[in-house]
């Protein structure tokens, strides 16, 4: 039997308080990972979601991080990481947001920088700080979390498109850098996922009708199967899969206007 087996392994999620960061973190510990939870509202989800990670024979700590665009706070993220969990395997740089819709000619330039510093910034210095820990020890995986939307442009959201279509290049050039070194770099590209970015969406009839229009497969997917793909992805099933981006994204960029017609 083939099993994705991440025992003994230690992994950050960074947002693993809620939404596919949650999800990650379920699944890497169903794998057998220990797993850190990095979060920045209160420490309740997190707990909770630490105690489901625990349920399943991990260790699982938490760690508060305000901004993760703040280096001095990433930093001392890393630090706590050292001190508590004695090294790091995994990174899955999941914090992210959207930002509030605005076509560029309206939007408002801090709100622009924002997004860009979150998505981009942050995942940079997560990942800067875990390349310098696993080449000391030969080995590790860095999952970004990209979006369909490196792909697809989308009105109203040029910050977050930009910054993972930057991530994505990012993913790919630290995946060169550091591949003799034992770490594989891989970014991720959920589509439409039930989480709380986009309940406003899919929470609603016509919005979640559109969306399913938007989905070859015909429905929203589910935190899980994030999860499932980042936990085999971080496993060495995946041991010779660097520098791309995996949509998982129910065929969403297989321009499904195109079913018909053209
Ligand atoms: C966004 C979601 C959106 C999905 C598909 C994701 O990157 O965060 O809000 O539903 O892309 O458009």
């Amino acid at each position: 039997m083939i099993a994705i087996e991440l025992k003994g392994r230690k992994a950050l999620v960074t947002g693993g308080d809620s939404g596919l960061g949650a999800a990650t973190v379920k699944s890497l510990a169903q794998a057998g990972a220990d797993v850190a939870i990095s979060y920045r509202h209160t420490s309740d989800a997190a707990d909770q979601v630490a105690a489901l990670a625990r349920s399943f024979g991990v260790q699982a700590y938490t760690f508060r991080l305000d901004n993760i665009s703040a280096t001095s706070e990433v930093d001392a993220m890393f630090q706590r990481v050292d001190q508590q969990m004695g090294g790091l395997d995994i990174l899955v740089n999941n914090a992210g947001t959207d930002g509030a819709r605005a076509l560029c000619a309206d939007s408002d330039i801090a709100a622009w920088r924002q997004v860009v510093e979150v998505d981009l910034f942050g995942a940079y210095y997560c990942a800067r700080a875990a390349v310098q820990r696993m080449t000391k020890q030969g080995r590790g995986v860095v999952i970004n979390t990209s979006s369909v939307h490196e792909f697809i442009p989308w009105a109203g959201y040029s910050a977050y498109t930009s910054a993972k279509a930057g991530l994505s290049m990012f993913s790919k050039t630290l995946a060169q850098e550091v591949a003799s070194a034992g770490i594989r770099v891989i970014a991720i590209a959920p589509g439409a996922i039930k989480t709380p970015i986009n309940a406003n969406v899919w929470q609603d009839p016509k919005g979640l009708a559109d969306l399913d229009d938007k989905i070859p497969m015909g429905r929203v997917g589910e935190p899980d199967e994030i999860g499932h793909t980042i936990a085999f992805l971080c496993s060495d099933l995946a041991s010779y899969i660097t520098g791309i981006t995996v949509p998982v994204d129910g065929g969403m960029l297989l321009y499904p206007d195109f079913r018909q017609g053209g």
